[in-house]
């Protein structure tokens, strides 16, 4: 893939201007790397004038310190400055009053702080700030699962090096259980697949340095018509709390009909978030990471973060490209919503599985990583190829997934062949940024059947700054690849492709950068002259 830079070639938005060619860095085009070319005109003087003037001033106000010495503390006074004092009469009819008083001012004080305490308990409980990461059952196994893969596939996430880059969950999908509850009420575990019962599962996955996840529904049934949760909510979260699970993933199937529930998908999932907070209030334990799968039924990137953790957006993924870029057009809508403690869940990853290409796997997993959406491997550890696993393991977009400082997701900032904000199955959005503790990231895709070039004026991401420039890093080749002024161009990126960029503030622009806004349509001169 060739990777280009310009000063001037925007389609149109920047004059054409005479070039000169920045040659930095990896700037062979026929290497996985970029040529540079910026435009370099000379500067009308007026502007270089005025550029100074602004530096001058912007430095100025830098440099100068707030003045603390003008702040003073002021002693507490009453009007006029006249001291008073409190004289109490003691009344049985007094003390009743103020006994009164008392217990009306505990009520309040609990009203406006007792609440709101629980409220953020429930959001941010210490677990789940992160997106999640490790491996699920579903895609892979579906119902045929037992103890041994289970086990098998922990020992796995171990010794692949899975467990070193952050995959430290073994989440247990559906079908684990008998079809009926005990006489007492419970859910058990498959007699036949899990004879050796959970709790010494989750002890072995423990053992390994793993935290365990397991499954059930907020309806009668699970999607396989096994056991649901509901009305049995307090009593399967310390099934599963005593099996010694970590994590829940609460299904949407079977819901019970309108005049049973009287309530909707929230109500639903708020009984199993309340059962949770209970628990965990009762036993002293950390609360069981709760994650949400209502495939976005109703909008539950609106109200899941006060519930739990993670939230599915969208409906079941599939091993080839039109679901995965029907996925990332929905979830174009709603990328803003994710942020610590509550993320878009885009589904267990296909990454090795089906007919997906080595190109749509890297564009999965980077969306799916960038998205801040829960990592979890969908593909069978004993038969994944090194390229899988070397997708998996890029230790570069996982490190923005698990960005300890920036929560938000990338988000589009132009759509590309679409115009902005088209809903189109097939063809997402293609030009994404977002920020991240080191710089800004640049996710851009080729939805295209056949190989394009890319390109965007940096400017276009809210993120950067008019007037820098910026080193760029690609985060699948790992290299530094020079820096880029004003514009950047990918050329050749492959059918269904992704390019992901770190972009890393790398000082002032080249002085003479033509034109003197990168936006000319949205500037003018200090003495009024257009910027068009
Ligand atoms: C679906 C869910 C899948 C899987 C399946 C199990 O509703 O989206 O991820 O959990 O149920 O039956």
């Amino acid at each position: 893939m060739d990777l280009v830079r310009h000063g001037s070639d925007d389609g149109g938005r920047v004059n054409s201007p005479s070039r000169e060619t920045l040659l930095r860095e990896n700037q062979d085009p026929e290497e996985d790397g970029y040529a540079y070319t910026h435009s370099n005109p000379m500067l009308k003087s007026v502007f270089t004038m005025m550029f100074a003037r602004n530096t001058e001033e912007a430095q100025r106000s830098i440099d100068g310190q707030p003045s603390y010495d003008r702040l003073q503390t002021s002693p507490s006074r009453c009007p006029g400055g006249r001291d008073f004092r409190i004289v109490l009469v003691l009344t049985p009819f007094s003390i009743l009053m103020s006994g009164l008083a008392l217990v009306f001012a505990g009520f309040l004080a609990y009203c406006m702080f007792g609440r709101k305490e629980n409220a953020v308990t429930v959001q941010e409980n210490g677990v789940g700030r992160l997106p999640f990461m490790g491996y699920n059952t579903w895609n892979a196994y579906h119902c045929d699962i037992d103890e041994s893969i289970i086990l098998e596939t922990a020992r796995l996430m171990k010794a692949l090096g899975l467990s070193d880059a952050g995959y430290d969950h073994v989440n247990i999908d559906d079908c684990y259980s008998e079809k009926k509850r005990s006489a007492s009420g419970d859910i058990v575990a498959n007699k036949q697949t899990f004879p050796s019962g959970m709790k010494s599962l989750t002890d072995k996955i423990h053992k390994l340095g793993l935290k365990a996840g397991i499954y059930s529904d907020s309806g009668w049934f699970t999607c396989q018509l096994y056991p649901g949760s509901y009305l049995n909510e307090e009593r399967d979260i310390k099934t599963f709390q005593d099996w010694g699970f970590d994590l829940l993933k609460y299904d949407n199937c079977a819901v019970p009909f309108d005049e049973v529930i009287k309530e909707g998908i929230v109500g639903k999932y708020t009984r199993m978030s309340n059962a949770i907070a209970k628990l965990s209030k009762e036993s002293g334990k950390p609360p069981i990471l709760f994650s949400l799968c209502e495939w976005g039924r109703e909008e539950p990137w609106l109200w899941a973060r006060r519930l739990g953790q993670s939230w599915r957006t969208t409906g079941d993924i599939e091993p080839n490209w039109n679901a995965l870029a029907s996925i990332l057009n929905e979830n174009s809508f709603y990328s803003w919503a994710s942020d610590f403690y509550g993320y878009n869940d885009m589904d267990i990853l296909e990454v090795g599985n089906g007919d997906l290409t080595f190109e749509e796997s890297k564009s999965h997993f980077t969306a799916w990583a960038l998205m801040k959406s829960p990592l979890l491997i969908g593909t069978e550890l004993s038969k994944a190829t090194q390229q899988t696993l070397n997708i998996l393991k890029n230790h570069e977009i996982i490190a923005i997934n698990q960005d300890p400082v920036v929560g938000k997701a990338i988000t589009p900032f132009r759509w590309g062949i679409n115009p902005d904000w088209t809903h189109n199955r097939t063809h997402p959005a293609q030009y994404w940024s977002g920020e991240s503790q080191n710089g800004t990231i640049f996710m851009l895709l080729n939805v295209l059947d056949e190989p394009a070039d890319l390109f965007f004026s940096l400017t276009e991401s809210p993120w950067i700054r008019a007037g820098r420039q910026y080193a760029v890093r690609d985060l699948w080749s790992h290299t530094d690849n020079g820096t880029a002024v004003r514009n950047l161009t990918v050329h050749n990126v492959p059918p269904h492709g992704v390019v992901a960029l770190l972009l890393r503030d790398d000082g002032d622009e080249p002085s003479g950068t033509q034109p003197p806004c990168a936006r000319p349509e949205w500037c003018m001169d200090k003495d009024g002259t257009p910027g068009w």
